[in-house]
């Protein structure tokens, strides 16, 4: 099966989780930048990204080499800002044509999961959700690290 895994992760927890998935099942890896760099600061962070999340925007991303048809399965994967899924994952699944792809969802997060999954299904138009999962922070929690390479493991072996 060839597996390709999309994320956006601003702090590492997304990325450690889909660098560890990727090892995992052998999945092809795309990191989605935007153009615009974000703060360093985590209160430019919060004050910049709480209110593109809030405001759905779409910021502008780096061009990527990533083709969904190429793909028996695609894994998302998105921190979770102001309970939501993040503005450059907006911006990729409007970008990309998830249409009649096998997709699964995963997010992150610091206290609660938020919408970001339900946001996501609603935007991969035409994608066929095969599974979801929402973890705790996977840089800082080596459970939820666990839980989310599980998860990968199982959703090729089906
Ligand atoms: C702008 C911003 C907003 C955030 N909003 C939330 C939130 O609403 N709920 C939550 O549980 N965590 C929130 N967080 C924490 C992140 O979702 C969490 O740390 C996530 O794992 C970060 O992923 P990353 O390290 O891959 O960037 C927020 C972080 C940032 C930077």
């Amino acid at each position: 099966m060839k597996t390709a895994i999309l994320y956006f992760s601003l702090s590492g927890n997304t990325e450690t989780a889909a660098k560890a998935m990727a090892s995992a099942i052998e999945a092809d890896l795309f990191a989605i930048e935007t153009t615009k760099p974000y703060p360093k600061s985590f209160v430019g962070r919060i004050f910049v990204g709480g209110f593109q999340a809030m405001f759905k925007k779409k910021p502008s991303i780096k061009p990527l080499s990533f083709t969904p048809a190429q793909y028996d399965l695609i894994i998302i994967g998105t921190p979770t800002w102001a309970g939501s899924v993040v503005p450059a994952i907006r911006t990729a699944l409007a970008k990309f044509d998830f249409s009649s792809r096998n997709v699964a969802l995963y997010s992150t997060f610091a206290g609660e999961a938020g919408r970001s999954i339900s946001e996501m299904t609603e935007l991969a138009v035409g994608a066929k959700i095969v599974d979801v999962k929402s973890a705790k922070e996977p840089a800082k929690v080596s459970d939820s690290l666990d839980s989310l390479t599980a998860w990968a493991k199982g959703l090729i072996s089906r």
